[in-house]
């Protein structure tokens, strides 16, 4: 297959990951678990460098310089942030952990709040272990009942199962934009609509959409969205909750402590504005800044181009999966998807196949990559998956490729 040259942006970008240049086990190392972790480009690294070696001190507490500098890099993220996903306002940024942290919020602070026996929370049966677990407790404490939509035939979001679980008792709707297993681009703005129709909220997991594509919080119109940084070449250790002001101005707060608050006595206290509310604590402010370099440096490569040039690798990847008669792929494996395949081979078990290929220099993964009930839908206990970014070259899936098939003509030698 040839690739568009101006796509090509494994050329462009490849400099920018040292640690990309490197062997393992005496091969080059081939990453191909983006879609647990992103690498980071040198211009986080600097970022993260730089803010400690010029700028750090605590946050909003000084008027010194440094704790100005450190307020200012630190919000200035949260405008790039922001505008990244087109939020209509910095406040409805609200700086977290990771996209589980931001779910639980939602989960504690707007779910506790808001949800009674017999209410309706639905989900699908694709959704990671982050979006399912904090929604079985909020149904624990609450006698809240989930839902879950089902597989189509295709192996995608079926639209239709989910408008019959649409109702009057649905007060949520939680869902995954790209799914991390299946690799399906779920409809999220027809989701959202049909929710708004019953006068649902919804909240939209995009943990592994935000980092290849561009997300626009005010086409989608949920009331949530949910990343992580560690996905989109920023540090871990930070994510954001996106929400509507509207819908966080509703909210209690989640934790309580300093930061978050605006006049404290010693039997109440009254909250800062959004999106303080939400962050009580030093936050990790040296991650943050990094994030909004992350942020800087995606918007060079153009979230478009990156879309583009993984849907051009991943059709490369599919194509030569498809040759191989013992993979079997789970998803569908045609049309606009993510950059990921999940997959089985009759003889070798996922995880032998994924030390047999580290030894090769390749890291993929393999498990049920926290997507238990899916893995048990889809009859496979654990599955191998590889997943591609911006960096990875067609070479990289070819020598991939290769590896795969050796592995399965030398189990299949033993056990065949
Ligand atoms: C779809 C999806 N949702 C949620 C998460 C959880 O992300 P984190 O562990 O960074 O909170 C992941 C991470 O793999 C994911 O792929």
């Amino acid at each position: 297959m040839t690739f568009t040259q101006e796509r090509t942006l494994a050329t462009q970008t490849r400099a920018d990951f040292p640690i990309l240049d490197q062997e393992i086990h005496g091969k080059p190392l081939i990453y191909l678990d983006n879609a647990a972790s992103s690498q980071k480009p040198l211009a986080v690294l600097e970022a993260l460098h730089y803010y400690y070696t010029h700028d750090h001190a605590n946050v909003h507490r000084g008027v010194h310089t440094l704790s100005s500098r450190a307020t200012d890099a630190y919000e200035g993220a949260r405008d790039k942030v922001a505008a990244f996903i087109n939020a209509a306002s910095r406040q409805e940024i609200v700086y977290t952990r990771n996209a589980t942290e931001a779910i639980n919020l939602v989960a504690y602070a707007w779910g506790n709040a808001n949800l009674k026996s017999g209410d309706e929370v639905i989900l699908s049966v694709m959704e990671h272990h982050s979006n399912l677990i904090p929604w079985q407790l909020l149904a624990q404490r609450t006698g809240a009942v989930l839902k879950f939509v089902q597989l189509s035939e295709t192996q995608e979001f079926d639209l239709e199962h989910y408008k019959s679980l649409l109702s009057a008792k649905t007060k949520l709707v939680a869902i995954v934009h790209v799914s991390n297993t299946l690799g399906c681009i779920n409809p999220v703005e027809e989701i959202v609509r049909l929710a708004h129709q019953q006068g649902a909220r919804v909240l939209i997991d995009a943990c592994q959409s935000v980092p290849h594509m561009s997300v626009d919080v005010q086409a989608i119109d949920c009331d949530w969205l949910v990343a992580s940084g560690h996905k989109m070449c920023a540090p871990t250790g930070i994510g954001f909750l996106y929400g509507k002001l509207d819908v966080l101005r509703s909210m209690p707060p989640f934790l309580g402590g300093g930061e978050m608050i605006a006049d404290v006595f010693l039997d109440r206290a009254t909250y800062a504005d959004l999106p303080y509310k939400f962050e009580a604590g030093t936050p990790a402010i040296a991650e943050a800044v990094a994030l909004g370099a992350a942020v800087d440096y995606l918007n060079s490569l153009g979230m478009d181009n990156i879309h583009a040039y993984e849907q051009e690798l991943t059709t490369h990847l599919f194509q030569q999966l498809k040759q191989i008669p013992e993979v079997q792929i789970y998803g569908a494996q045609s049309g606009d998807r993510a950059g990921l395949a999940a997959f089985t081979t009759g003889a070798v078990h996922p995880h032998d196949l994924s030390t047999i290929l580290d030894q090769a220099g390749i890291a993929i993964r393999a498990g049920h990559h926290c997507t238990q009930p899916l893995h048990r839908i889809l009859k496979a206990q654990s599955t191998a998956r590889a997943s591609v970014y911006f960096y990875n070259t067609p070479e990289e899936i070819d020598a991939f490729i290769l590896a795969l098939k050796e592995a399965i003509e030398f189990f299949g030698g033993i056990f065949g």
